[in-house]
């Protein structure tokens, strides 16, 4: 998960703001629909919309649709037409927040009457677990819908495949959640600095962690108990495998698949190529009610055009220390990433590497803070030629929105007007391929070995 996965606070839309976008963009806020709880069968006549409106279904309206859900409220023109989830606290949850925001949503329980009522949709976004994405997506793209669904693209590969396949052959745009290939700050970092300017020289070794604190299994309110027969009926044993998805095989990957699934997709892009092998180790060490790893180590193999480099990744379930952020290191210098810039938003130059300074005066990077050069303690003297360390030089680019809302923008534009995706099947697919298997090398207890043709599908 992205930013989300921790949910910090996302600074709310107002509703002015709202108010005001949807005005520039001629869509006032008499919007049609039904009102919630009432049948699609009593919407109102549409309301006038500007020429490039798009009507948008959300289907699964939990923790990260509503995060979604607020990104696409700032995004002109964008109009949240229908809404599904299988959880009344959900689906309650989201039209609640809809209306203060005029847009009033049809609202479904089940997707299958979502796609049978609703006509005039232009695009769906998928934020359900990750087990049924491939389901709901690939019947959203036959129906001809555009589809922005969530990472991990699924917790089997066979049907994250089915997934590039519906959109290979429906010609619909399926964009999938890897929110940091829109982010300007990553992709100034890796693809103008490392990539376009070879900043940090020869990339030799990445390093990248999600620490996150023990918790408690979720929970529900006492009033939202889903009855047996209906989580039957989505095939969920129990209310808590049902809020607790992730960490049971069935629906979800862990936090390997789940928090690992971002930034395993970077070392990819700033390689430019997929990993040869991985070793893993890991294990459920520390829960006693979950089925998936709480911990894996795992360390990539990249055969690039310069020769071999390698990437550790660890993912941790007892202890934030550190926090979660990516680095990458290179014989001229390093660069450390996060989705939050506190934790990582700069780079770091070896004392032997081209000059710098030209790069901050053309603006790619702000100038270097001043370096530590030497430290003291009360009763050590620590020399200054083992303690110098470089200086900071931060990275110049911000982003001054919600983290999923250039991803949702991307494709918002690439379905009005035909742009490139920052993250297609395709791409995502390949990213799929290296952390599902990494489970399985934890599994298996051995190196496995990738083999190129694995990573189409
Ligand atoms: N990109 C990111 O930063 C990010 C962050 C968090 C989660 N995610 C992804 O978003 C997806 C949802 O995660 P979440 O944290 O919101 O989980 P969640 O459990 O909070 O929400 C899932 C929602 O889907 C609903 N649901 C379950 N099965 C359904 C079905 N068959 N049809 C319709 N609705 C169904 C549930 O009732 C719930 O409201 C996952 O794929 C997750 O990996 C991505």
């Amino acid at each position: 998960m992205g930013i989300s996965e921790k949910r910090p606070a996302i600074d709310r839309i107002t509703r002015r703001d709202f108010l005001k976008s949807s005005a520039t963009a001629g869509l006032g806020v008499a919007l049609a629909g039904t009102a919630l709880g009432q049948s699609p069968s009593q919407a109102a006549p549409a309301a006038a919309k500007s020429a490039d409106e798009l009507r948008v279904a959300v289907i699964g309206c939990g923790a990260q649709g509503r995060v979604l859900i607020e990104s696409m409220l700032r995004i002109p023109s964008v109009r949240i037409a229908a809404i599904c989830d299988i959880w009344s606290y959900s689906r309650q949850y989201a039209g609640n927040y809809l209306k203060k925001y005029g847009h009033v949503a049809n609202v479904y329980e089940d997707y299958r009457e979502l796609l049978a009522a609703e006509k005039g949709l232009q695009a769906a976004v998928v934020a359900t677990p990750d087990w049924v994405h491939a389901e709901q997506a690939d019947a959203c793209l036959r129906a001809g819908l555009h589809v922005y669904c969530e990472k991990e693209m699924s917790n089997s590969l066979d049907k994250a495949r089915s997934m590039v396949l519906a959109a290979r052959e429906t010609g619909k745009l399926l964009q999938i959640g890897h929110q940091r290939r829109s982010n300007p700050r990553y992709i100034h970092a890796i693809d103008r600095l490392i990539r376009d300017r070879s900043l940090l020289g020869r990339v030799t070794v990445a390093y990248a962690q999600w620490n996150r604190a023990k918790a408690d299994l979720l929970g529900w309110p006492e009033k939202y108990v889903i009855d047996q027969a209906t989580l039957d009926k989505y095939g969920y044993n129990s209310m808590t495998e049902f809020r607790n998805w992730r960490l049971f095989k069935k629906f979800g990957g862990g936090p390997m698949v789940d928090l690992g699934s971002h930034q395993i997709d970077l070392f990819s892009w700033v390689y430019g190529t997929h990993p040869k092998s991985v070793v893993a180790s890991g294990g459920l060490d520390y829960y006693k009610n979950w089925e998936w790893y709480d911990n894996v180590m795992a360390i990539y193999e990249f055969e690039t055009k310069e020769g071999t480099s390698r990437a550790f990744y660890q993912v941790q379930t007892t202890t934030q220390h550190g926090g979660f952020y990516e680095t990458f290191m290179g014989d001229n210098g390093s660069l450390v990433l996060s989705e939050i810039p506190q934790r990582g938003n700069w780079a770091m130059r070896e004392p032997h590497a081209p000059e710098w300074d030209s790069l901050a005066k053309a603006g790619l990077l702000q100038s270097e803070s001043v370096p530590i050069q030497k430290s003291t303690t009360k009763n050590v003297y620590v020399d200054v030629r083992v303690t110098a360390e470089a200086g900071r030089w931060p990275l110049p680019v911000e982003l001054a929105k919600p983290a999923h809302q250039p991803h949702l923008e991307n494709f918002f534009d690439a379905v009005r007007r035909g742009t490139s995706l920052n993250c297609p099947a395709e791409l995502a697919y390949e990213s799929c391929v290296a952390v599902l298997k990494t489970n399985e090398a934890v599994r298996a207890r051995r190196v496995m070995d990738f083999r190129p043709e694995q990573f189409k599908a």
